[in-house]
């Protein structure tokens, strides 16, 4: 094309333009308006929420006064879940807010995190009477919902906070004490996550001479955290 022609071309292509509604700015156009991941994290979240919500012939459910979802920073690259709310988790709607809460928060601060900066779920939603354990079957039907939780959040690290957490991860034929402090990679959705298992705090209350086993494990996360370079 010679310059004539092309200097013609773009003449009636302006032309063009001048017609239409479209117009011009020097400001660069963000075209990623309206799915910036922490705006879809944020659907996705009252998504999987109200579908918890819906879920019909629960004990759980039927017991409790609210649901317990979440806490803390939706975009932490450390997720750590724990078992199921208590009383005060219930009253509150939200976890690991009582004695157990309170023992967590301070194992975190022992390594330098604090919890506002991690983000925290239970394997189950709602309280179950009189605290009991949740059994096998409920913990495989909001295994469900875990899952989808966990790849909405998509952290670099998941810390499995007690036995119910890691039956929801790995099945119910481990025992904790042989497959605590060990990282394993877990495939969920196409994607690996690193997960660890370790104590969970309200068993640490009634246990204290587990403690020792329990502050390994902090330290081992604290070196993944700096070996892998996570910026929290
Ligand atoms: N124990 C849990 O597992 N989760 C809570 O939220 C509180 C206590």
């Amino acid at each position: 094309m010679t310059n004539q022609n092309f200097s013609q071309r773009n003449k009636s292509f302006r032309k063009l333009f001048l017609k239409s509604n479209i117009t011009f700015s020097n400001n660069p156009i963000n075209r990623l308006i309206g799915v910036q991941p922490e705006n879809d994290k944020k659907i996705l979240l009252k998504k999987l929420k109200d579908k918890i919500s819906s879920i019909s012939e629960c004990k759980l459910k039927n017991n409790s006064n609210n649901i317990v979802f979440n806490d803390g920073n939706i975009n932490s690259p450390i997720m750590l879940i724990g078992e199921a709310p208590g009383q005060k988790e219930d009253e509150l709607s939200k976890p690991f807010v009582g004695e157990a809460g309170s023992l967590l928060n301070k194992m975190l601060s022992a390594i330098n995190l604090n919890r506002k900066d991690l983000y925290i779920t239970n394997v189950v939603n709602y309280r179950p009477p009189l605290n009991r354990k949740p059994d096998s079957n409920e913990i495989r039907r909001y295994s469900e919902f875990l899952l989808e939780h966990v790849d909405i959040i998509k952290p670099k690290i998941i810390i499995l906070l007690g036995s119910t957490a890691m039956e929801a991860f790995f099945g119910s034929n481990l025992k904790i004490s042989k497959e605590r402090g060990i990282w394993k990679e877990m495939l969920i959705k196409d994607k690996t996550f690193l997960t660890m298992v370790t104590f969970h705090p309200a068993y640490l209350l009634r246990q204290n001479d587990q403690k020792k086993y329990s502050w390994i494990d902090l330290k081992n996360i604290r070196n993944k955290i700096d070996e892998l370079k996570i910026d929290i």
